[in-house]
């Protein structure tokens, strides 16, 4: 095993040895194929540098308690970037051939998968962008499909379950109403950058957008989805505009094992001030509690509107939720939903 000293890493990239990739030319698929070198050779006129037929997945790989290395949830991360790949209209790889170059991805870098006690994993990174060179506004005919992988830590670099605060998003969108926003796209993130940049030159950890046609009631953050406790519930915003996060699954269904009920709807801001726990909830660390989002007309102004305020800690709920997943991601708890594929050193 590298030695590596995890406990310094943010979710980043670092260097491990290997990537894996395959293109779709003309309808069929070239064998996959691992290569030590970090570069591609792409066509300048290729679609992807121009009108951004791209859209990407991002999964974990964890050594457990037992030894055995994890990947969590790969088939879903296959069927959300079908359906990416669908609604950009070009070729996507089957659910097998997905799962299978992640897993060549991982046995490839074997050193790089950090130790059980480390806290950290193996991020994949799939992307599947247009190759073809093209000059016309068209969706690409062929497309490359590489997974690539790095060995991350705690994202930002915070402990663990450490709150966050968060600003909304009152006048920059994610998404439009009948846009883009539930696919895992590229320009869905290009677009949101520059309003994330004024939220954290601000100090936020986290900017949370709004509806896009009223802006009455919340969406998402920019990388993770929104979840409350309020009582007995657990409760999630429902529109096609979210990105249908996997974590956010795994989590309501945890809850509902938990004996919580289960809520998918419209969550209006107002309702913030009833709400007893919040959090932001992805791959990246599961779960962000979040202590505080200030309310503002416009991100660039100082004057703060109104400010929510939740526990400086992860609230009790949450922390259990939490430690169910961590605990099936790292063969502490027993698999009972068969969530984990295990995979084997080559
Ligand atoms: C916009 C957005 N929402 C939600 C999520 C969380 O999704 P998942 O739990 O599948 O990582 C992500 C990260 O992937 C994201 O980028």
């Amino acid at each position: 095993m590298a030695n590596i000293d995890y406990s310094q890493r943010s979710f980043s990239y670092y260097p491990t040895d290997a990537i894996i990739s395959a293109k779709c030319i003309d309808g069929v698929w070239t064998e996959p194929e691992l290569s030590s070198k970090f570069e591609l050779a792409l066509h300048p006129f290729a679609g992807v540098f121009h009108y951004a037929p791209s859209c990407f997945e991002g999964a974990k790989a964890f050594r457990g308690v037992d030894g055995k290395v994890r990947l969590f949830r790969p088939d879903q991360n296959a069927l959300r970037m079908q359906s990416s790949a669908q609604y950009l209209d070009m070729p996507y790889p089957s659910v097998e051939m997905f799962v299978d170059m992640c897993v060549r991805c991982i046995q490839a870098n074997w050193d790089y998968i950090p130790p059980y006690e480390s806290g950290a994993s193996l991020y994949l990174r799939p992307v599947l962008f247009g190759i073809n060179p093209q000059l016309g506004i068209k969706s690409a005919n062929d497309v490359m499909f590489v997974v690539m992988a790095s060995g991350v830590g705690t994202y930002s670099g915070a402990k663990i379950l450490s709150p966050g605060t968060a600003v909304l998003s009152r006048n920059y969108d994610r998404a439009a109403t009948f846009g883009s926003g539930g696919y895992k796209l590229g320009a869905n993130y290009a677009q949101s950058l520059h309003a994330y940049n004024i939220a954290h030159n601000q100090g936020y950890r986290e900017l949370l957008f709004l509806d896009s046609a009223t802006h009455s009631h919340i969406e998402e953050f920019g990388s993770s989805n929104f979840f409350a406790i309020k009582g007995n519930t657990y409760i999630t915003t429902n529109s096609p505009s979210v990105l249908p996060s996997i974590t956010n699954k795994c989590l309501r269904q945890v809850a509902r094992e938990f004996g919580l009920k289960v809520e998918k709807r419209n969550i209006y801001v107002e309702e913030l001030e009833h709400m007893e726990e919040v959090n932001s909830c992805g791959t990246a660390v599961v779960i962000t509690p979040i202590c505080q989002i200030d309310d503002k007309e416009r991100l660039e102004d100082e004057k703060v509107t109104k400010t929510y305020r939740f526990a400086n800690e992860c609230g009790p709920i949450s922390r259990k939720l939490y430690d169910r997943i961590i605990g099936i991601q790292k063969g502490l708890d027993e698999d009972t939903y068969n969530w984990c594929l295990i995979v084997d050193k080559k």
